[in-house]
């Protein structure tokens, strides 16, 4: 598989020539820990953009880079290729720091490079990780199950954002953990080939939660989803999606090529 070897991108510390074992561990940390805020942002590149010779751009795209390494000891930022895939999007761009005012910082300080003032931002989605809410009361063998270790280096990303009804909220919580159990035992043949993280976006976004996966079986995707949708947690999803993004998984290098092509 042509990308197996391509570790998500860590913006952060590929570029990095200083920090580069402090930045690698608070990577880790801000991809697992709770209370660690997430933007997604997603972005269009101009006409112009694509008029501009590519030797120009490809040298606009350094500006990232040197962007990416300024903030490197505050936040770790992933890029994703959408172009082809999506009508509205050429790249999203995953970032997560301690403080959503990094997140702005970095966003604001990249649309004004010389990359950035040709590209238009489509989304934003915003939310931060929370420790988990239904887990701890589920059956022990469910949990065992939820340990199975997550497909590392995927070919797609996926990121759905998701509205539930006012009623999913004023449902007694044992009643959301039986549905929520519900919800998961229908995922688990899929944990081998889909990887996933949750985040929480009520009174930060129109969202209540952002959900995000990563995985080389779209068709096991599909299923997943098809399987998830027949169950009674879904009729609380007011909004699932809509917009749905699409994308693939690969070195920034190679994205910046494909832009400066
Ligand atoms: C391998 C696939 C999946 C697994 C193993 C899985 C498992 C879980 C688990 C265990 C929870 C409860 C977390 C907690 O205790 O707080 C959860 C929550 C959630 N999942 Fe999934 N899930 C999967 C796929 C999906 C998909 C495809 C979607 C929708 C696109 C989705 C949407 C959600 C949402 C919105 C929540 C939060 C619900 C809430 O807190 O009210 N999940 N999932």
């Amino acid at each position: 598989m042509r990308y197996l070897s391509t570790v998500i991108l860590s913006l952060t510390f590929v570029f990095s020539t200083v920090g580069h074992v402090k930045a690698e561990a608070d990577r880790e940390k801000l991809l697992k820990e709770a209370g660690v805020y997430a933007t997604f942002a997603v972005f269009k590149a101009s006409e112009q953009w694509w008029h501009v010779e590519p030797h120009t751009r490809a040298l606009a795209t350094t500006d990232v880079k040197k962007l990416l390494t300024t903030y490197g000891d505050k936040l770790t930022a992933d890029m994703y290729l959408l172009r082809g895939l999506s009508e509205r999007a050429d790249i999203l761009i995953r970032i997560h720091s301690k403080e959503m005012v990094h997140n702005q910082n970095f966003l604001v300080d990249m649309m004004a490079t010389g990359f950035g003032k040709y590209f238009t931002q489509v989304n934003a989605f915003n939310g931060i990780t929370k420790a988990l809410n239904y887990v701890p009361n589920f059956p022990d063998e469910l949990k065992t199950e939820l340990k199975t270790p997550p497909p590392q280096g995927s070919t797609y990303v996926v990121v759905v954002p998701i509205q539930k009804d006012a009623e999913w909220w004023t449902t007694s919580q044992d009643a959301r953990i039986r549905m929520m159990k519900e919800h998961t035992d229908a995922t688990v043949a899929y944990l081998k080939t889909v990887k996933r993280k949750l985040y929480h976006s009520s009174g930060l976004d129109d969202w209540d939660f952002i959900t995000y996966f990563e995985t080389s079986e779209l068709s096991d995707f599909n299923n997943l989803v098809t399987g998830l949708l027949q169950v009674k947690e879904n009729r609380h999803n007011r909004t699932f999606g809509s917009p749905l993004l699409l994308g693939t998984i690969r070195p920034l290098d190679e994205i910046l090529e494909i832009l400066a092509r």
